[in-house]
């Protein structure tokens, strides 16, 4: 069965997943208290409701509970993010994703059990700043506290130089997932694989071991 999809606020954020699910041909059911925003999503959603998300009678009506995954955007609306996420919560829907506005708001939703919380402000912010400062580093995604994905540029120092020779995850204790050359990505090296000047490394890790790679290794 196809996965069911919500997503309750259609402002800025909502809105632009509404038509990404819609262009991706993704089922998704549209949620706003304001009547012209239903409107213009009614043609990129599976359905468009008018409804205040914070009026538990109007969620079990629509069937939230049966729907796999729900994002929560309602944008500075924080009262109204917070008691829809518990809501949610105590309906029973498995996955809630919610969109803060700041680190006060993220740790509430947290505390409340929000599936994830989403801060796409600050975390393209931290994307662009590190792509920034470093001269090595392509782009970057968190995926926890601790743990990322990066693409750094392969340098002289590990030019024609097999995995195997250079051994990363033995000294660094992260990993190589892929390697974007210009012609190809080539995911899952194998040890034989040889690096040269350019390509771009997707690797995982620990933050403190890309950072260590990333600076000595490089
Ligand atoms: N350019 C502008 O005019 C403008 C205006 C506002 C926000 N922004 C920016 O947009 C970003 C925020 O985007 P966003 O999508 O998170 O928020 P948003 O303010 O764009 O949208 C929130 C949506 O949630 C709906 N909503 C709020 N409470 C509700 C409830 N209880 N029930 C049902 N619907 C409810 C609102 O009607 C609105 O459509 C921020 O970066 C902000 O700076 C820009």
């Amino acid at each position: 069965m196809r996965k069911q999809f919500a997503v309750l606020g259609l402002g800025h954020f909502g809105g632009s997943l509404v038509k990404e699910f819609y262009e991706m041909g993704v089922e998704v059911l549209a949620v706003d208290k304001d009547e012209e925003k239903v409107n213009t999503y009614a043609q990129f959603s599976t359905h468009a409701v008018l409804a205040n998300t914070m009026d538990e009678n109007i969620l079990k009506q629509i069937g939230i509970k049966n729907v796999d995954h729900v994002f929560v955007s309602l944008g500075e609306n924080i009262e109204s993010s917070i008691l829809t996420t518990l809501l949610l919560k105590e309906l029973g829907v498995k996955q809630v994703w919610v969109k803060a506005i700041n680190t006060y708001h993220q740790k509430v939703l947290e505390k409340i059990g929000a599936d994830r919380v989403i801060h796409p402000e600050r975390d393209m912010a931290k994307r662009i700043a590190h792509h920034i400062v470093s001269e090595k580093l392509v782009d970057y995604i968190e995926l926890s506290k601790e743990y990322s994905i990066v693409e750094i540029i392969a340098s002289d120092k590990i030019h024609n130089k097999t995995l195997e020779e250079l051994s990363i995850s033995h000294k660094f204790g992260c990993n190589i997932v892929g390697i974007q050359t210009n012609e190809e990505i080539k995911i899952s090296p194998k040890p034989d694989e040889i690096i040269n000047k350019g390509d771009i490394l997707i690797m995982i890790g620990k933050n403190t071991d890309l950072t260590r790679f990333e600076e000595i290794g490089v």
